[in-house]
């Protein structure tokens, strides 16, 4: 047997013990923990049970294994509060919150054996038999919870890629599979002048009208339903954003939706890809990772900025151009040919 280096030592059994953290993590935000501490903290651990109707001993090892984690603070002997960064990811309705997503782990969480069911079945098995999209379509509240997922994770990438978008000129932009519009959000206050039209699946709209309208952008964004497998999309754009949209598929399918994002395209327009890639090494961990979540919710799978490169080349794009943008994100941006 190879020797085992030092810094190897423990990796198996802090693999396994890691999943106790994201699990107590999604805990704490469904059971309003992070929410309580942050309106009223620091609280003993017995004011944080009485605060949420929860069992003390509960919330005696909940704090302990968060403050383990540093996302629970002691902040003075017996009073507890939360971490700075714990305070901006795990409440709800902070902006930028991740809460949305991470409460979504209680219904959907991905266990070893719905992993085990992917690895048998090739998924996708997140709501068994039944095909993610068409589940969404006949269960509001999951298209919902889905929507208001994708919504917290893509806020804080979504700044950044307005800020890395070269859209200065550019009218009008289809933002296909757009979720609930967060993206689109940021890029119309970025460019006050383009016009973001969000093609989605029905049960999606509302969301995007919903957005549209509390931030007061219904003039710059709107809703068209629409199928991004429909033989071809609304053309004529100066830009088309994938974001978050070929890892759901298979690679032939990725070819394909390059390949109507270019029709899409008017002469010189801009193909923007927006996805958290994987080096030659399958790092970093937390998007090597999402493969697993990848197998269980969709066809797809994540990609390599070299692989993005040559399917823009392949399907005609020219200057492609890789940039990390924020956190584990990047832009992958092409340019039609005038
Ligand atoms: C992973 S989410 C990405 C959302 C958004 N682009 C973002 O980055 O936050 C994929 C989106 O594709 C949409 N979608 C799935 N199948 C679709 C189809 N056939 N036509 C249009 N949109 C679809 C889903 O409703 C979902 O909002």
């Amino acid at each position: 047997m190879d020797e085992i280096k030092p810094e190897d030592e423990l990796r198996v059994y802090d693999s396994y013990v890691a999943g106790r953290l994201s699990a107590g993590l999604a805990a704490g935000v469904r059971t309003g923990l992070f929410d309580t501490l942050h309106a009223k903290g620091p609280l003993t651990r017995v004011e944080l049970a009485h605060a949420t109707g929860l069992h003390e001993r509960g919330v005696r090892a909940w704090l302990s294994a968060m403050v383990a984690g540093q996302l629970v603070i002691e902040a003075q002997p017996g009073s507890y509060g939360l971490s700075p960064v714990a305070a901006r990811d795990c409440v709800r309705d902070q902006p930028g919150s991740l809460a949305g997503l991470i409460d979504m782990e209680i219904e959907n969480f991905l266990s070893p054996a719905l992993i085990v069911e992917g690895l048998q079945e090739g998924g996708p098995c997140v709501y068994g038999n039944s095909d993610p999209w068409a589940e969404h379509a006949t269960d509001p509240a999951k298209a919902r919870s889905f929507s208001d997922a994708m919504h917290a994770i893509s806020m804080r990438p979504a700044e950044a890629l307005a800020q890395a978008a070269n859209l200065t000129d550019a009218r009008r932009l289809l933002d296909a599979g757009g979720g609930s519009g967060t993206i689109s959000v940021a890029l119309a206050r970025a460019f006050p002048k383009l016009h973001c039209t969000i093609l989605e699946i029905a049960p999606v709209l509302p969301h995007i009208e919903e957005r549209a309208q509390e931030e007061g952008l219904s003039e710059q964004i709107s809703a068209l339903e629409g199928d991004l497998f429909a033989d071809s999309w609304p053309g004529d754009f100066d830009a088309v954003l994938l974001s978050q949209i070929l890892h759901d598929w298979s690679d032939e399918e990725a070819v394909r939706l390059v390949r109507r994002a270019f029709q899409a395209l008017a002469p010189g327009g801009t193909l923007l890809i927006h996805e958290k890639l994987v080096t030659q090494d399958g790092g970093p961990l937390a998007n090597g990772l999402v493969n697993l979540d990848m197998l269980v919710w969709t066809e797809g799978r994540q990609w390599s900025a070299d692989e993005l490169e040559s399917l823009l080349k392949d399907a005609g794009f020219e200057s492609v151009d890789v940039t990390a943008t924020y956190g584990y994100w990047s832009l992958v941006a092409g340019t039609k040919p005038s």
